[in-house]
């Protein structure tokens, strides 16, 4: 009997640790918890513990943490239990029953964690688990069930358009082969959305600020319990690392919460001011000075952030009392989709959070130019630029396209720039906004830097973001297109190409192209890809004249050791931040984010975004007679 029990249970766990690792559906991991009565019914402890590494690894989901840390007692009760094997049902329930009671008192712990910082107080564990267990369709309805083409969002339910027409995103890691289709809506069905969004911020900005934080709060909660399929949606279109996948979701339901204690501090209080400070005046006049919310606000994230740079606009907006238009990016919409659906389901009122879809170049001026928005919040590259042109009095807040440099000066640590080097360059395959875009080293370290960056490059894993490659597809064929044109007309006028330029559909290996000069377009261009140019240098002054040359102004970055040089580097850059001896990023999110000349208008952060949604409004109290309180 052993030995064939042993290994239908050893064929059995190698089979969910497989599939386990590749896929992130919280109906599965529930799977992979009744599956680990299974394994408990095996001595093995080593397996599991197997089992548990590659959760573990692939999401830092240790199910079978309390299992495996106790495999000896595990296995002992095992061998008693084998000797009245009638007794099995009924030890498999009471496992069961262990396994509930321990998950049980895991969550509780975290809750209970969160309400003592005041983080999360929405649901009760008992709550929360019972709704953890009835939302494994928690997305259902963001599809349509006949066509299983994604839905757009109106007044707080799912529709089908009446357009019958559909765009599509497409799966960069697989050829561009189709992933999922959305509705591409009608005008008429945007002017309703627009209606419904007036309707509901009338009510929603006389909403106690509390009540509306709340709300948020259970948002985030929501967005963490039902992460996987959000995840998965950034892998599919967007072919994100599945870790990195994960942790912008987690990012994201991160920045909900604490936009929702900055709101309740920021919009709680106002300015009073008395008018003898001014000249000419005695205290007659009395000011209220509050921060009311803007109306609706129209958010339009990019492909490469779906989620978070979508939250990093609506969180604020909601907090502050507006209603949402969202408009997904074509590639990522799925994920931008589940991610509204957590809003709905945490209570949001119908209207306040809605979402239209179909391709920006079709609905999008309709959008931008419709007179019932109030206020823009756009992410994403040149588009921005014609956003902004075409918005008429509305407020904007636009983050749009970068050329980030890094400065390397002689006495800099150069392990230390070597290493932020590659991280702001290589990571998400060089699809970051804040991405390293150029290295502006000096002549007589360039060659050390270089040895140090190249021997990093030859350990990056190029693949499939399944995997967790460090390189995976980019987002499109034609920016891979673009890339190549990039990399062909610096070779062409001269540059060293240091590894061999290799390409497979979107799939473009990392690439560090040393010797370039000012004549060449990657100089200039942003190749959003992993490839990164290097212009050696002699002096600041020539560093600082390929920063300042540059028609974008995002982030930059200096790497020495002396700060009064660091400092003075920084004053000269015209960038919206600089940083020093670390890689350009726009976190942590509550950090001031902002670019200038054509990387953007206005601020982001938490802070900065919920003001830019925001106006001020004053109320002026006319007195007969001075009023001067005394105490
Ligand atoms: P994009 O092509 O400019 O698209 C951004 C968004 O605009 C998408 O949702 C897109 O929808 C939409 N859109 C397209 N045409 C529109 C129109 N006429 N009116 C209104 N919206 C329209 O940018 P991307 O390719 O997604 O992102 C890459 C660029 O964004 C890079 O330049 C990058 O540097 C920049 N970026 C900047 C930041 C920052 O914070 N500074 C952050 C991330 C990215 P469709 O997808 O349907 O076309
Ligand atoms: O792509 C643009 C994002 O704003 C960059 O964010 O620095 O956190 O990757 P990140």
């Amino acid at each position: 009997m052993l030995p064939s029990r042993r290994a239908v249970a050893a064929a059995s766990i190698a089979s969910i640790a497989s599939i386990a690792t590749k896929k992130f559906d919280e109906t599965l991991k529930k799977d992979f918890l009744v599956s680990m009565d299974d394994v408990i019914k095996n001595p093995f402890g080593a397996l599991a513990n197997d089992v548990e590494t590659r959760l573990g690894q692939s999401y830092g989901f240790r199910p079978a943490r309390f299992f495996v840390a106790r495999p000896l007692s595990i296995v002992k009760r095992r061998r008693e239990r084998r000797a009245d094997a009638r007794t099995t049902t009924a030890t498999t329930a009471s496992t069961r029953a262990r396994i509930a009671r321990t998950l049980a008192r895991a969550r509780s712990a975290t809750l209970a964690t969160r309400d003592a910082r005041g983080v999360v107080a929405s649901a009760p564990p008992d709550e929360g688990r019972a709704r953890r267990m009835s939302t494994a369709r928690f997305y259902d309805d963001v599809r349509d069930a006949t066509t299983r083409a994604m839905r757009y969002s109106v007044d707080g339910t799912w529709r089908t358009s009446a357009s019958g027409s559909t765009c599509e995103a497409l799966n960069p890691s697989k050829a561009n082969a189709p992933a999922n289709r959305f509705q591409a809506c009608t005008t008429s069905e945007v002017d309703e959305v627009f209606a419904k969004a007036r309707e509901a911020q009338r009510t929603w900005q006389r909403t106690p600020l509390h009540a509306r934080a709340a709300l948020l709060h259970r948002a985030a909660t929501l967005m963490r319990e039902n992460a996987g399929e959000m995840a998965e949606a950034l892998v599919l279109e967007v072919a994100k690392g599945a870790k990195d996948a994960r942790v912008e979701v987690e990012r994201s339901a991160d920045l909900i919460d604490y936009t929702a204690e900055e709101g309740v501090r920021l919009l709680g209080e106002g300015k009073l001011l008395m008018s003898d400070s001014f000249p000419g005046n005695d205290r007659t006049k009395l000011c209220m000075a509050s921060k009311v919310p803007v109306g609706i606000i129209l958010c339009i994230p990019p492909f490469n952030y779906p989620v978070n740079l979508c939250v990093s606009k609506i969180a604020p907006a909601l907090i502050a009392g507006n209603t949402v238009v969202v408009k997904p990016p074509t590639q990522g919409c799925t994920a931008t989709l589940h991610m509204i659906q957590c809003f709905l389901k945490a209570g949001f009122p119908a209207g306040t959070v809605q979402a239209v879809t179909g391709r920006g170049g079709e609905i999008g001026d309709y959008l931008t130019t419709h007179p019932e928005v109030n206020a823009i919040s756009f992410t994403g590259g040149e588009t921005g630029i014609r956003v902004a042109q075409k918005a008429g009095m509305v407020a904007l807040q636009t983050e749009l396209g970068g050329k980030d440099a890094c400065i390397v000066l002689p006495d800099a640590d150069l392990d230390l720039a070597a290493k932020s080097i590659v991280k702001g360059g290589f990571s998400y395959s060089g699809q970051r906004c804040t991405a390293v875009k150029l290295v502006a080293v000096f002549e007589e370290v360039a060659d050390e830097l270089l040895s140090k960056v190249n021997a990093q490059i030859a350990k990056m894993t190029v693949g499939q973001p399944e995997d967790d490659a460090t390189i995976t597809a980019v987002v499109s064929k034609s920016s891979a297109d673009f890339i190549q044109s990039l990399v062909v007309d610096a070779e062409s006028k001269g540059a060293r190409l240091c590894q061999e330029w290799r390409r497979e559909d979107n799939l473009i290996w990392p690439l560090l192209i040393d010797n370039v000069t000012h004549d060449m377009k990657i100089c200039w261009e942003e190749p959003f890809g992993p490839v990164l140019p290097v212009v050696r240098v002699k002096s600041d002054a020539e560093a600082l004249e390929l920063v300042n040359k540059s028609r974008f102004g995002l982030q930059g970055c200096v790497f020495t050791k002396d700060i009064d040089r660091a400092i003075q580097m920084a004053d000269a850059m015209e960038t919206g931040t600089v940083q020093i001896n670390g890689p350009p990023a726009r976190g942590p999110d509550h950090f001031p984010f902002q670019g200038v000349k054509d990387s953007g208008i206005g601020s982001q952060g938490i802070t900065n975004s919920i003001n830019v949604m925001t106006k001020v409004k004053s109320t002026v109290i006319n007195l007969s007679k001075p009023s001067y309180t005394v105490a």
